[in-house]
This record gives C-alpha cells, structure tokens and sequence, in this order.
C-alpha cells in the first residue's frame, strides 16, 4: 500500500510516499531482519524549512508557521507525486502528525490530510510526532533491530525510552523543565547566535577549549533517569555576562562558553543513556529528533558505545530534524501492526499535548 505522510507540527512541511510493499513483510515487533527492509519502502520525501523566515523573530512565530504550511502543503504533494511517479489515486492511506505540536500548524496539515483522504475515500491515520521521530532510524541503512533504548531528544522533549515494538513503548525518564533542544536555543540566543541554535552553538563549540569553562551537569547523580536543563542555561546566562568585549578576545570566550555548554549537555545525555542501557539491560541506543544531529553527541555517544559494547543508531543526517518520512513510515508500521489504526471518521482533532506513553496499546 502506497502512504502520504504529512508533517506540519512546526517549522516545517514535510510530505513522503512510503510503498509497504517495497519494504518487504512486516510483523508487529519483528526486527528489522530477513525479508523487511523499511528503508526500501521510502519512495520520496520533500521538504519546505521554514528557518529562514522566523529567524528574524529570533524563535518560531505560530500563526506564520500555519500560514506557511497552507502555501506549500499542495505543491509539496505534487513534488512527491511526481518524483515517485504516482498519481494521488494511488495512495492508499494518510498519515498525518496529529501531534504534539503548534496547534495552528498541526490543523493545516491535519486539515489536507483529512480533505484529500476522504476525496480519494481511503483512510486516514494520525501519528504521534515523536512516535516519528523513535521510528526513523529504521529509515537508516542500517536499521535496529527491537528491543532498544531511545534516547528523544528534539526542541520540545527529551526522553528516554525503553521501546519493544512498534507501539511498545515505555517511559524511563524525562526532562523536568527545558529539553535538550531548547537550552542548545536559549544558549544560542545568550550568545548572540541565530535560529535555530543547535547547529550554530555546535558549530562555535568546536573552535572552543574543552575544560576552558565548567558548567553545572544537572542531575548527573540523581541516580535517576530524569533530566533538568534550565539550570545549565541559568549557568550560561551569568557566564555570558562575564564575556570579554574586546575581539579576538571575546570571539574565543564565546566560543569556549559554546564547548563549555555542549560538553555538559553530551555529558548528561551520554551518562543517562548508558544508565538506561544498564536498568534494562538492553544492548541497544537509539537516538532520534533534532538533538540527534549534533556532531558532539553522535562522537561522544559513539565513543561510548565502542568501549562499552552497545549497538548505537542514529537516524541519516537529512531525517534528524522534522519530516514528512517518519510520519509516513510511522503510519504504515501503526497500519501494518494493526488494521484499526485505519480511521475513516475524518475529523480534524489535532492533539497540540500528546504523551507519547497514551499510544502504549493504543
Ligand atoms: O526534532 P526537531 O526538528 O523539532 C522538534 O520536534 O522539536 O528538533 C529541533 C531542535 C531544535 O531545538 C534545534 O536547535 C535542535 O533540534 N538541533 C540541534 C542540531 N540540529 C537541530 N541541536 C544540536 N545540534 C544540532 N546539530
Ligand atoms: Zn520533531
């Protein structure tokens, strides 16, 4: 069966094709071994980012965000259907991310994807988007195999999760306040850097010193598996204060602050993961959502894994940040794992706060 996938839920549109066909059988919690290949079932995904225009608000602005879904949500369909060569009578079911998100940006993509499935009178399927994101790394040349431990971390979460299926999934532990995400954006904005800030503070952190400046790991020894990054970005706050005026000076301040700030962050990350790893006594680490493109992290993380034996996948670089392909490949695994994930009621409920633990045996 050929899958639309729409995503919409922030900054970006994103629309796929994924043919479950191509990919070979499934089975509900089967590994990504033998006859099932899921990243061969991706047949296209196309892509509008937004950054560039709610840059200048320094954030994302929500009621642009919705308006700019409405302009390339249909010339995004037709690239797709294109570039794959299929006319929209070929689609078979839509996914769409129903949430959590912006809840003007999730109804623009919720509303098409309604409209169009219930024209074309096929189904519609509404993913979880972080459900999205802990699937993509099946989108990987090398795909996981179930049971793992992913580690979310995306601009509104960061979670650990123990995940043994599709739809099997457990929380391990979460950040109490801001997600790992949001203090790379925060950090970024104290040091004058654009939006969004994850790859512009990684990008200064590398010309920086390791050990030049020492940030606070929040909750590294709580014996916990729960997170706290507003502090960290407290820390950096009453540093930035302290940074030099003058040039080269300043330029290697800011720069040792960014490694000081992205060194704690991989810190926390890498110690909680490897705790998680330990609790459940799983082998494998799963990272997944914008955080996972981070240059340090996927080095810190592999460095880890190497010494300590552990499988590690990430998703490929360009399915990282939000796309329509993990929302297509989610709707096709939810609709393979189980037929009454096919909904025909068509109504635009979008979930703008959806705890990705109300999907466990949904
Ligand atoms: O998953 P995502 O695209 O959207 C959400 O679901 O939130 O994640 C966006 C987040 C932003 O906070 C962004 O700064 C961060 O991912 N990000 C990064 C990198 N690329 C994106 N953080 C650190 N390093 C990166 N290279
Ligand atoms: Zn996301």
């Amino acid at each position: 069966m050929l899958i639309l996938g729409i995503e919409s839920s922030c900054d970006e549109t994103g629309l796929a094709l994924y043919d479950t066909e191509a990919a070979g059988s499934f089975a509900p919690g089967a590994s990504s071994k033998g006859s099932w290949n899921p990243a061969s079932g991706l047949l296209t995904h196309a892509l509008h980012s937004q950054i560039e225009m709610h840059r200048e608000y320094g954030g994302v602005v929500p009621e642009l965000a919705s308006r700019d879904h409405i302009r390339r949500l249909i010339p995004l369909l037709g690239e797709v259907l294109n570039r794959a060569g299929k006319d929209k009578h070929d689609i078979g079911a839509v996914a769409y991310t129903r949430g959590p998100g912006l809840a003007g940006a999730l109804l623009t993509g919720t509303a098409m994807a309604n409209a169009l499935a219930m024209a074309l009178g096929k189904p519609v399927i509404g993913v979880h988007h972080l459900e999205g994101h802990l699937l993509s790394p099946l989108l990987s040349a090398n795909p996981p195999a179930f049971p793992f431990v992913a580690l979310l971390v995306s601009g509104g979460h960061t979670q650990l999760m123990r995940v043994e299926g599709v739809g099997r999934y457990e929380l391990l532990g979460e950040t109490l306040d801001d997600a790992a995400g949001e203090a790379f954006d925060k950090t970024a904005k104290l040091l004058g850097l654009p939006y969004p800030g994850g790859p512009a503070v990684s990008a200064l952190a590398e010309q920086g010193r390791h050990g030049a400046v020492t940030l606070p790991r929040p909750m590294l020894h709580s014996g916990k598996l729960d997170f706290s990054f507003a502090g960290l970005k407290t820390a950096v706050l009453a540093q930035a204060r302290h940074l030099p005026a003058s040039d080269p000076e300043a330029e290697q301040a800011r720069a040792d602050l960014a490694c000081g700030f992205v060194d704690a962050v991989v810190d926390v990350l890498g110690d909680k993961s490897a705790a998680a790893l330990k609790q459940t006594g799983l082998k494998t680490l799963v990272v997944a959502g914008g955080v996972s493109a981070n240059k340090q992290l996927c080095a810190a993380l592999a460095a880890k894994a190497k010494k300590s034996g552990w499988k590690l996948h990430f998703p490929e670089l360009a399915l990282c940040t939000d796309n329509g392909a993990m929302i297509a490949l989610a709707g096709a695994l939810r609709l393979q794992a189980d037929a009454e994930a096919a909904d025909w009621s068509y109504t635009c409920d979008v979930q703008p706060r959806w705890p990705l633990e109300d999907l466990v045996g949904a």
